[in-house]
């Protein structure tokens, strides 16, 4: 297989899938390969999969498979990478299964040059080891990003939930160092970045041993040029008062607050391992009201959780129906390979989960709809981050992380003061203010 002189990745999943991709891309333009958007005209093709559900996963097989098919056709024959969880989870035996050239898991995406040389020889490679933080002292620096950047600043679950394939495709709950974050801030500021988004599996973890995210927070909130700080995903076990308080101080920390529950069922969250109850939940958004008032909030949710009854998915709408949350996230369970909850009994019907699926969503759908509403009249600043369909149209991102449409002149990246005019379910819009100074 001669060398690949052009390069595509996509990427499935989380954010840190994103930020995983947007880093290997960085990393493969440096070794002089041409990044395309184009998976069908690429030489070698990155998929950076996702593992947590079981559709996710195959869906890494059908793509392969596309790929291949439409390269074909123009008798190409790509080189195929897949990098992230699946990866981890299943190494070799991707190979096999798929015959791919390349499978990298997601702790060493900086070896993929060596890894594309030795694919290039013909030989498999292969290479899941979890040197964490040797990755990221390898890869290139910043060059060039959007208005809103990604940042990784914690990786990794020491919480093995029960259902949870995290633990084991991510590895030990691990923090990056102090200085290499302010570093990577500051050159995603230089590189055009107005609104960072810390990531970590568990961000709100990260602490260098004296300080935790909330006093990171507070540093980075010292760059001059960067807007808006927010973060994500956090469990609410590692909700520090720290971080809680910088909610109240930090004006450029942007008011939500993504805090996945997955139940409002005590028994069910003791059986997934969450080590947190309903109680100690709903005080803990609480504590984030009280410090920052129109905070919007946001949740996961699974469910048909093996064992749950109609009467612990009920404690489920009751917790919604308690937070009124802004915007979440909501799965049917996965049973998945390895985890513990797989092999519990009672595994629930796939009809019982469709059903308790489509009345979760239609509470969420409901709270959703009425935080959006509660937003008319009021006034703030939108993040431009991309055209609209009509002309002069601009989408961009309110504090709360609406979607907004606009008329306006501003261009991407640039900040404008707005009055919302009208919601509906998925996004508001709103007409401009004043256009700030230049
Ligand atoms: N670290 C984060 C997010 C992990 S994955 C956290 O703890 O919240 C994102 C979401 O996927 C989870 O919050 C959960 O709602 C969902 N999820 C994880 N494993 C799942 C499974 N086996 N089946 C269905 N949903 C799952
Ligand atoms: Fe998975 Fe739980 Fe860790 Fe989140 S906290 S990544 S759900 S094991
Ligand atoms: Fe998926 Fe791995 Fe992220 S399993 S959700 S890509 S951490």
């Amino acid at each position: 297989m001669t060398k690949p002189q052009t390069f595509h990745v996509k990427s499935f999943g989380c954010q840190m899938n994103v930020y995983d991709g947007e880093r290997m891309a960085e990393l493969m333009a440096a070794q002089g390969l041409t990044v395309t958007d184009d998976a069908n005209a690429a030489d070698l093709v990155v998929l950076n999969t996702c593992h947590i559900r079981e559709k996710a996963t195959e869906k890494v097989y059908s793509d392969i498979g596309r790929i291949r098919k439409a390269q074909g056709q123009e008798g190409r024959a790509p080189m195929i990478a897949v990098a992230g969880c699946v990866a981890q989870a299943e190494g070799e035996e991707i190979a096999h299964r798929a015959k791919v050239d390349i499978v990298v898991g997601p702790q060493a995406y900086h070896n993929l040059p060596a890894l594309v040389d030795k694919a290039s020889r013909g030989e498999l490679g292969l290479d899941t080891d979890m040197p964490v933080l040797s990755k990221f002292g390898a890869l290139p620096a910043r060059r060039k990003v959007g208005p809103t950047a990604f940042l990784t600043v914690q990786e990794g679950c020491d919480k093995f939930c029960t259902y949870c394939v995290v633990p084991y495709t991510r590895g030990a709950e691990i923090s990056r160092p102090w200085a290499a974050l302010v570093d990577e801030a500051k050159s995603l500021v230089d590189a055009g970045a107005k609104e960072i988004t810390l990531l970590g599996q568990n961000v709100n973890a990260w602490s260098d041993g004296e300080r935790d995210l909330g006093t990171l927070i507070r540093e980075l909130d010292r760059i001059d040029g960067l807007a808006r700080i927010r973060y994500t995903t956090s469990h609410p076990n590692d909700m520090t008062q720290g971080l809680i308080d910088a909610h109240r101080d930090v004006e450029k920390l942007m008011p939500f607050l993504h805090l996945p529950v997955q139940s409002g069922s005590d028994r069910v969250l003791k059986a997934m391992n969450r080590s947190h109850s309903r109680d100690s939940y709903l005080r803990i958004l609480d504590r984030v009201r009280e410090a920052r008032p129109d905070i919007a909030l946001s949740g996961d949710f699974i469910v048909g959780f093996p064992g749950e009854t109609e009467a612990e998915f009920a404690d489920t709408l009751s917790l919604i129906d308690a937070v009124g949350y802004s915007m979440a996230f909501s799965f049917k369970y996965s049973p998945r390979p390895g985890t513990p909850a797989a092999d519990m009994p009672d595994q629930i019907a796939a009809e019982v989960m469709d059903e308790r699926l489509q009345r979760l969503q239609a509470s969420l759908n409901r709270d959703q709809a009425a935080f959006n509403a509660a937003t008319v009249s009021r006034t703030c600043q939108v993040l431009i981050e991309r055209k609209g369909k009509l002309p002069g149209q601009m989408l961009g991102k309110s504090p709360w992380l609406h979607s907004v449409h606009l008329m306006t002149s501003a261009q991407i990246g640039d900040l404008v003061e707005v009055e919302i005019v009208d919601a509906g379910p998925n996004s508001v819009s709103a007409v401009e203010k004043v256009r700030a100074a230049a």
